[in-house]
């Protein structure tokens, strides 16, 4: 499986990188927009913070199939290898289909319908980003989304990868890998709660406390 940080931290990708096998970064614009560092400066630093290899995920802005190329291109130019990321719309397909041809890899993102990703997988997409918490918040189902979406995947276009995206707690992240998918992005607090249970802690802790009243040192 692939997992990847869906951040605009650097210094977050760094620290995780020495700890997670993370396959990369995913980025959108409202994470970019929060980090406050320019995208041309914020990629490089990202590849760096994860060693100097690993894949890279950065969305057009554009709307309309043209300009969403040409910032694909431009995207793809900066950062060899970069995965391009367009919003699944009718005009985002047009770009996908576009990309593909001058061989530049895409995600299908803004996903929300099993209908929806299929459509970006034909259209070429070598990833589609399901947005499961955005969707459950909405009162859909986005385990089901992901489910639905990677058994579609499987039976009508096996060269596309569901890259499940939105999660908020580690159950939903847990709960699509089951449903079959093979690559997930994490936004920090839920990589963070995937390692840092308190349950494990304090389990750490109380063998420390016993070792120590035991022998009067906290070493072997
Ligand atoms: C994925 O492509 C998006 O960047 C992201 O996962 C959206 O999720 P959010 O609901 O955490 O903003």
């Amino acid at each position: 499986m692939e997992l990847y940080l869906d951040t605009a931290d650097v210094a977050a990708v760094k620290q995780y990188a020495r700890i997670l096998p993370l396959h990369g970064v995913t980025t959108n614009p409202s994470i970019v927009a929060q980090s406050g560092v320019p995208l041309w400066d914020l990629l490089p630093a990202l590849l760096e913070a994860l060693g100097g290899s690993g894949r890279l995920f950065a969305q057009v802005l554009a709307t309309r199939a043209g300009e969403m190329v040409s910032e694909g291109q431009r995207l793809a130019e900066r950062v060899p290898g970069l995965v391009v990321k367009v919003p699944v719309t009718a005009e985002g397909l047009v770009a996908i289909r576009q990309l593909r041809a001058l061989d530049i890899p895409v995600l299908g993102t803004a996903v929300y319908g099993a209908a929806q990703g299929l459509l970006a997988a034909l259209a070429g997409a070598g990833y589609v980003a399901p947005y499961v918490n955005r969707l459950d918040a909405q009162g859909g189902d986005g385990i089901a989304l992901v489910s639905d979406l990677q058994q579609l995947l499987t039976l009508h276009a096996p060269r596309t990868r569901v890259l499940a995206a939105s999660f908020r707690t580690p159950h939903q992240v847990l709960s699509c890998l089951l449903a079959g998918c093979e690559s997930v992005t994490l936004p920090l607090d839920v990589a963070g709660q995937l390692l840092n249970t308190p349950a494990v802690c304090a389990a750490v802790e109380k063998f420390t406390a016993d070792w120590q009243g035991a022998f009067g040192r906290t070493t072997l």
